[in-house]
């Protein structure tokens, strides 16, 4: 790749988003910017109705800015402005979604879910062996055939982890993907993302649990709306 080492792999810029509810505007970013370097984790902490989701929306190209309300770039270039194949490529390919209910199809089993982004995009290879694999290193061998009402949450949320790792995306962008689990099944979830982002992944995590934020790189925290610290730690 040609970039520079330190273009940032992601970058908000100034986001604005505002929802209309009836006759009322209702701002919900305002004005918030945030990068993602190359490599690094970055936890969002922010109270509830902060933005959090609605930043991570934004980024994971899932929703759009408000008209003249910022951009979001992907290693330099900015994701609203790209050809429709290359913003759906950026969105399979590039970056993988975690959310906290899991969203996986209760009709279809553990594997199949996994296999769910290779079905959907042009030029995505369904990559049975990679699906196997992931569920495996996730400890699922034994709940290919599963359907999600028969998994624990922390089982369920392993896979929706496994599905977003499928089509090995640079970035994974996760929404509070410890809560709605227990403590113990939680803290096994950030460990196999830690081992992830040990092996190169770069990680957007939403959290509104500061022990958890600081398990990360950097920390964002957003209040309102807008960016009220951007705080480094020690890259391990
Ligand atoms: N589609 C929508 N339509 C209208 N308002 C919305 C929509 N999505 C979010 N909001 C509002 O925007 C604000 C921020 O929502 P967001 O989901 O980004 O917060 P959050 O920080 O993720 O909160 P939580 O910690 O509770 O998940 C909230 O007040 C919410 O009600
Ligand atoms: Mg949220």
């Amino acid at each position: 790749m040609s970039e520079q080492p330190n273009t940032p792999l992601l970058e908000a810029i100034d986001l604005r988003k505002t929802y209309r509810m009836g006759s009322v505007d209702v701002p919900v970013l305002r004005g918030s910017s945030m990068k993602l370097l190359p490599g690094e984790w970055v936890a969002v902490l922010g109270s509830s109705g902060s933005g959090k989701s609605t930043l991570l929306h934004l980024l994971g190209g899932l929703d759009t800015p408000d008209r003249d309300g910022g951009e979001v770039l992907y290693k330099g270039k900015t994701i609203s402005k790209l050809a429709r194949g290359a913003r759906n490529r950026y969105r399979n390919r590039e970056v993988g979604l975690v959310f906290q209910f899991y969203h996986l199809l209760p009709e279809l089993t553990v594997l199949e879910n996994t296999l769910l982004p290779g079905l959907v995009g042009s030029g995505v290879r369904v990559d049975r062996e990679r699906a196997r694999e992931l569920l495996s290193t996730f400890g699922l061998d034994h709940r290919l055939t599963h359907r999600p009402r028969e998994l624990s949450g922390g089982e369920r949320q392993r896979v929706a982890i496994a599905r977003a790792l499928l089509n090995q995306p640079e970035v994974l962008l996760a929404d509070e993907p410890t809560g709605n689990l227990d403590e113990q099944t939680g803290s096994e979830i950030l460990d196999l993302l830690k081992k992830e982002h040990q092996a190169g992944l770069s990680i957007v995590m939403v959290t509104h649990d500061r022990a958890i934020a600081e398990m990360a790189d950097r920390v964002v925290v957003l209040h309102h709306g807008q960016v009220e610290q951007d705080q480094s730690f020690s890259i391990q």
